[in-house]
């Protein structure tokens, strides 16, 4: 093969990458809930200098460019802002937020970065979840998306017995949560609705695997979250909420 061929053949495989786009895989998925700051709000780690919206205890925006430490540290008064949960968009597609590790990358990677997601096991199977990056956590392995539940349990930290009153190692068990939809009536009115979801449009499945890509963040998202990466294309497709 001549060389201008071979660069002609490896350029746009480059600009790929430049952009950050094309990853994509197998994967599995866990879910939580646990109120902190999502650590893609902590400091700038997009490539756009924006960071994912935090709220304060009242569950409103805190717009401090990142300034407030998490619930989860000590002393902190940032939080995880309850339009940060999931809903369906119609029957086949949903939309909302995780806590991601990707195989090879990093944070500054993947934080903001949207991911489609196709359910490949439980009562989901088939189903697609366009999931934005808005955290990470050191027990996540490669290629794990850890969805953004409310009542899908606190994991390792735990803001919402101090935000919600929630009990002390949060809603249901500590890893998994909830196990039922009416415990979700019990909830904050600002969580009950993603709370239902997991029992409604997820069909209460239980950490299904998924196969994944990186696609361009739907422009519903990231007008809650107020995150976008500089090189992700906005996908304006209209959307019912
Ligand atoms: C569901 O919504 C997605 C995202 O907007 C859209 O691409 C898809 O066509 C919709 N499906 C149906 C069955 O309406």
């Amino acid at each position: 093969m001549q060389l201008t061929t071979l660069i002609a053949l490896a350029l746009p495989a480059l600009a790929g990458l430049a952009s950050g786009q094309g990853a994509s895989g197998s994967g599995q998925t866990t879910r939580y809930w646990d109120c902190c700051k999502p650590s893609c709000g902590w400091s700038a780690k997009t490539n756009s200098g924006k960071l994912i919206g935090t709220c304060s205890k009242n569950d409103q925006p805190l717009n401090d460019n990142g300034a407030t430490a998490s619930a989860c540290d000590n002393g902190g008064s940032a939080y995880m802002c309850s339009n940060q949960s999931p809903w369906a968009v119609n029957d086949t597609v949903s939309y909302g937020w995780a806590a991601v590790r990707i195989n090879g990358q990093t944070e500054t990677t993947w934080c903001c970065a949207c991911y489609e997601l196709t359910f490949t096991s439980g009562p989901v199977s088939g189903k697609k979840m366009v999931v934005q990056a808005s955290n990470t956590g050191g027990d996540l392995g490669n290629n794990h998306f850890d969805l953004a539940i409310p009542g899908g349990g606190v994991g390792l930290f735990n803001a919402c017995t101090n935000q919600y009153g929630a009990p002390s190692s949060g809603w249901g068990a500590q890893y998994g949560g909830i196990s039922s939809r009416a415990e979700c009536d019990g909830f904050p009115e600002a969580l009950k609705d993603g709370c239902y979801w997991r029992f409604d449009w997820f069909g209460g499945a239980d950490n299904p695997g998924v196969s994944f890509k990186q696609v361009a963040c739907p422009a519903a998202i990231v007008a809650k979250s107020g995150c976008q990466r500089s090189n992700d294309a906005i996908d304006e497709t209209p959307t019912q909420d």
